[in-house]
C-alpha cells in the first residue's frame, strides 16, 4: 500500500495549472528512457531495480552480520561520506531514539552507531578514539572507489587502533569493507587482509545506494527491519514506474512541480521538516538533487530547514527575505510516542489554553500556520505527507525521492548520475598536499593563495 501523498495545492497563484501540467509528456518519455536505459547516464541505473532484486541470500547475510555486529559491539562506527554514509544515516536517526547515545546498550538493543571519514576534522578522529579507546566496536568502512581521502584517512586510524585493541585476528574480524567488486583501493586491501565485504554494484552511484549493503547493513545494525524498507521501496517502485500521469504519479507531480517553480523564478527549494529526527532526512535529500542537478550552471538549489526551530532564525529570510524561495514540507501525521502539555495552576506562561493537547498536535497546528504565513509570504509551498515514521514509509519515501530526482534532472537536460564538479576540490587539495603527479599546480595554486 502506498502510503505517501503530495499535494501541490499551495502552489495556485505561483505557477498555473498548465506550466506543471505541461510536463506530463516529457515526464512519461524521461520515465520511459529511465526504464529502457535510453536517457543520460543510463549506465547508472541499476537503483531502479533494486528493490525486486535484493534476495533472500543478501537479507540473510546482512542480518547474520548485523547480529554478530550487535553482539561484540557497544558502538559501530560507519566510515564514509556523502552517499556512502547519508542514506544510512538518514534512516537509522529518523527511526532511533532522539537520544540513543544516552541509553545504554541494553535499552537501545543495538550498537550506537557513529560516523567517521565524513570530514577531515583531527579534533572530530582524536575525540573519537577517546570514545572508542573505552567501549567494544565494529566497524564497517564504505567506499565505492575505495580512494576517497576522507574515509581512507579515517579507516587507516580505526584499522591501526582496532589492531592494537583486539589484535591483528579480531580485527579483521570486526571489519566489514563495502565497496566496487574488483577495483580500487580498498577492494585490495580487503582481499589481503581477509575482510568480509559486500558489493556496491557497478551500476548503482552513492548517492542511489541506501538500497544495496551500503544502506542496509548500518540500519540493520541499529535494528531495524530492512525488509520492511525494501518492501515499501518495491510498492514505491511499482507505482512510480508504471503510472504515467501527474495525477497517478507522485514522482511525476513532484518533478513537475518543483520545476515549473524553477522555470517561474524560484530557484531554491527549502526541504522542511517538523521533527529534529528528520534532519539527515534532509541531508540525504540534499545530497541527492544536489549533486544530481547542479550542473551546466544549472539545477535548483536544494536547502534544509528543522522547524520550528529555525523559525526562530531563518523564520525571517523565509518569511520576507528574496522571493526565490519555494519549500517543501515533509509532514508525519502520527507522532511515535505520546506526550501532552500538562496543565499549570498559575499559567504563568498563558499557556493554559492548550493544556491537555498532544505536543504534536501544537507542532501541527504550528506546521499549519506557518504553510499559510510562507505561501502568503509568497513562498509557494509542496507538501509531502507519510502518516508515521517507520521502515515501510522511508522505503516509500527514499524511492519516490530518487525517482523523482532522476525525472526532475532529465526535465532539466542534465545528466542526474555524475558529480563531474566535485573533482576540482579534489584535485586543488591533492597539489596542495604534493600528491606526487601533481607537481605542476602546486607552485601555481600556491601562490594564488599567497603562500
Ligand atoms: O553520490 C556519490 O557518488 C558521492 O557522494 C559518493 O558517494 C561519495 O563521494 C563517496 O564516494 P566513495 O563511495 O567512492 O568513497
Amino acid at each position: 500500500m502506498i502510503n505517501l501523498n503530495i499535494n501541490i495545492d499551495k502552489l495556485e497563484g505561483f505557477v498555473s495549472r498548465e506550466s506543471i501540467y505541461g510536463f506530463e509528456s516529457q515526464l512519461a518519455l524521461h520515465q520511459g528512457s529511465l526504464l529502457n536505459k535510453t536517457g543520460k547516464g543510463n549506465d547508472f541505473l541499476g537503483w531502479i531495480t533494486l528493490p525486486d532484486e535484493i534476495d533472500e541470500a543478501m537479507l540473510a547475510s546482512i542480518e547474520s552480520d548485523a547480529r554478530e555486529i550487535k553482539e561484540k559491539a557497544d558502538i559501530y562506527v560507519v566510515i564514509g561520506i556523502g552517499g556512502s554514509y547519508l542514506g544510512a544515516r538518514a534512516v537509522i536517526e529518523a527511526l532511533q531514539h532522539n537520544f540513543a547515545s544516552l541509553l545504554n546498550k541494553s535499552e537501545r538493543k543495538s550498537p550506537l552507531v557513529v560516523y567517521a571519514g565524513n570530514n577531515i576534522s583531527e579534533d572530530y578522529l582524536a575525540d573519537l578514539i577517546d570514545i572508542l579507546d573505552k567501549y567494544d566496536y565494529a566497524l564497517t568502512v564504505i567506499s565505492k572507489s575505495g580512494t576517497t581521502t576522507e574515509p581512507a584517512i579515517a579507516f587507516r586510524i580505526l584499522r591501526n587502533h582496532l589492531e592494537k585493541k583486539y589484535g591483528i585476528a579480531e580485527a579483521r574480524k570486526r571489519i566489514i569493507a563495502i565497496t566496487d567488486k574488483s577495483r580500487g583501493a580498498l577492494k585490495g586491501l580487503a582481499d589481503s587482509e581477509g575482510y568480509k565485504t559486500y558489493v556496491v554494484p557497478d551500476d548503482v552511484g552513492g548517492r542511489y545506494s541506501v538500497l544495496t549493503p551500503v544502506g542496509l547493513l548500518p540500519i540493520a545494525v541499529s535494528g531495524f527491519d530492512i525488509r520492511a524498507m525494501v518492501a515499501g521501496a518495491k510498492a514505491m517502485k511499482e507505482l512510480v514506474t508504471s503510472a504515467n500521469t501527474i495525477d497517478t504519479n507522485p514522482a511525476f507531480k513532484y518533478a513537475a512541480a518543483r520545476n515549473a517553480l524553477y522555470a517561474s523564478g524560484k530557484p531554491v527549494e527549502i526541504m522542511v521538516n517538523y521533527q529534529p529526527s528528520l534532519v539527515y532526512i534532509t541531508e540525504w535529500w540534499k545530497q541527492l538533487y544536489g549533486e544530481s542537478e547542479g550542473k551546466q550552471n544549472r539545477g535548483i538549489f536544494p536547502a534544509g530547514v528543522s522547524f520550528t526551530t529555525d523559525l526562530h532564525s531563518m523564520g525571517q529570510y523565509v518569511q520576507e527575505g528574496l522571493r526565490v524561495i519555494f519549500e517543501t514540507v515533509l509532514s508525519i501525521a502520527k507522532p511515535g510516542r505520546n506526550l501532552s502539555v500538562p496543565s499549570a495552576s498559575d499559567d504563568a506562561d498563558g499557556l493554559n489554553f492548550v493544556a491537555g493537547k498532544r505536543i504534536h498536535e501544537v507542532n501541527r497546528q504550528a506546521e499549519l500556520g506557518t504553510l499559510l504565513a510562507h505561501v502568503d509570504g509568497d513562498v509557494p509551498n509542496i507538501v509531502i505527507s507519510l502518516p508515521e515514521v517507520n521502515e515501510n514509509n522511508l522505503g516509500q519515501l527514499l524511492y519516490f525521492y530518487e525517482f523523482a530526482c532522476a525525472l526532475s534532472g532529465y526535465l532539466l537536460d542534465v545528466n542526474p548520475f555524475d558529480q563531474p564538479g566535485v573533482e576540482a576540490y579534489k584535485k586543488n587539495m591533492f597539489a596542495l598536499l604534493g600528491k606526487p603527479g601533481f607537481e605542476n599546480q602546486t607552485s601555481e595554486l600556491r601562490a594564488r593563495l599567497g603562500l
